[in-house]
């Protein structure tokens, strides 16, 4: 394992100037930065071995589609799935929750019942409106209290004999709350309901064991996993893959076709049509190599002291409030100043060198919760140190004596 404190140097971009003043990276909740080996390894891939996969008979090609399978393999042995088949590629998570949400349209029917949370991003909302829009189905909320936490109790009341499906974040992107997913799926297993769990952002800080978890899909996206931007993974139980229609119809997803029927390949490649993303799925999985390498519990270790760290600092700051306060939570920090917009504030600290987000952080309902037009995001990864947070600090309390 390597030590945490010297991982920064694993990590080019890092160590650049911007705005004249070293760049401190707070906005790994929106993507990740890449250590080397990922780097090196995408440019590898285009070098030595690029061609398509599951096509030719020639050495390039069956190289090519080894290393895609090895990293199918390696996610696989990840994310604890029972088959190689029940990962499948895809572009990302908002990809792989449309890929289900499109699936379930001969699944649902008038009146059924879709759960999902207060907590979740858009691309966990959008697709079941418009699922429910298509079928007559009936989206139901999980409510949240002051602290960003999930009300059990309500989710308790909502879920009937009408509930098909409860779609539900592993980790709230905004908030960071870390949500009760073991009890909420065992909940909604008693009513036969299907549970998938859209973990963007938890993949890169929790490995998530799929079977002891008994979620029926797990889905998470390779950019916010120290990989490449445009593939993710989506777990799906095999019997549900079996049930489910494929998504896109084209080259590689069939066994046979004629202009009278069409017959679709087994599992994964059903779900897998066109050329995908070589690169990024191969890359992918060297990306979880190198997780696994700095470890999670490192990782973990690390993280929950800059959590505590930073949220013991920026409280110190006059007038700033956290907002999402939930007892189990990871690494992210979302703040407001009074007085202050945080969009103003966000564009401050950029010019100091601190890269953050503000806005809704696509989480408009959460934002309409705590009546606020967005917050200052910091979210961070085991690479960032508390000089990090210290320099986050120095910057806010400037930007605020800018702006009041
Ligand atoms: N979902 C990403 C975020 O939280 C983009 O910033």
């Amino acid at each position: 394992m390597q030590e945490v404190t010297n991982i920064k140097s694993d990590f080019p971009i890092l160590n650049q100037q911007v705005n004249g003043k070293p760049l401190v990276y707070l906005d790994n909740g929106a993507s990740s930065q890449k250590p080397k080996v990922v780097i090196d390894a995408i440019a590898k891939y285009y070098t030595e071995i690029n061609a398509n996969i599951h096509r030719g008979v020639h050495t390039l090609s069956q190289k090519a589609t080894d290393a895609y399978e090895a990293a199918r393999k390696k996610l696989q042995v990840h994310f604890n799935a029972k088959y190689d088949y029940e990962i499948l590629f895809t572009k990302g998570t908002t990809d792989g929750i449309n890929l289900v949400a499109n699936g379930f349209t001969s699944f649902l029917n008038e009146g059924d019942e879709i759960i999902i949370s207060h907590l979740e991003h858009h691309s966990n909302i959008v697709p079941w409106q418009m699922l429910c829009e298509r079928t007559g189905a009936v989206l139901k909320v999980i409510p949240m209290n002051e602290n960003g936490e999930l009300v059990m109790a309500a989710y308790d009341e909502l879920l009937s004999d009408k509930t098909k499906l409860v779609a539900v974040n592993h980790i709230s992107n905004a908030l960071g709350t870390i949500n009760p997913i073991k009890k909420i799926i065992d909940k909604a297993h008693k009513f036969n309901a299907a549970v998938l769990i859209d973990g963007a952002q938890a993949a890169p800080h929790i490995k998530a064991d799929v079977q002891a978890l008994n979620c029926d899909f797990y889905i998470c996206s390779a950019h916010k996993m120290c990989g490449p931007t445009g593939v993710g993974m989506l777990y799906g139980k095999e019997a549900w893959l079996r049930k489910l229609p494929p998504y896109q119809g084209g080259g590689e997803m069939i066994k046979e076709v004629s202009f009278e029927k069409t017959t679709y390949a087994d599992l994964p490649h059903k779900f897998e049509a066109g050329t995908p993303n070589i690169a990024g799925g191969i890359v992918f999985g060297v990306a979880i190599d190198y997780l696994n390498k700095v470890g999670f519990d490192s990782i973990q270790q690390q993280e929950k002291e800059l959590l505590n760290y930073a949220t013991t600092e920026l409280l110190k700051i006059e007038g700033l409030k956290i907002i999402g306060t939930a007892k189990e939570k990871t690494s992210v920090i979302s703040f407001n100043i009074e007085g202050c917009h945080p969009y103003d504030i966000g564009t401050i600290v950029d010019k100091l060198g601190v890269a953050v987000r503000t806005g809704h952080h696509c989480t408009q309902p959460i934002m309409q919760f705590f009546n606020i037009p967005g917050t200052i995001r910091a979210s961070f990864m085991f690479y960032n140190t508390k000089e990090d947070v210290d320099a986050l600090v120095v910057a806010v309390k400037k930007a605020k004596m800018m702006l009041l």
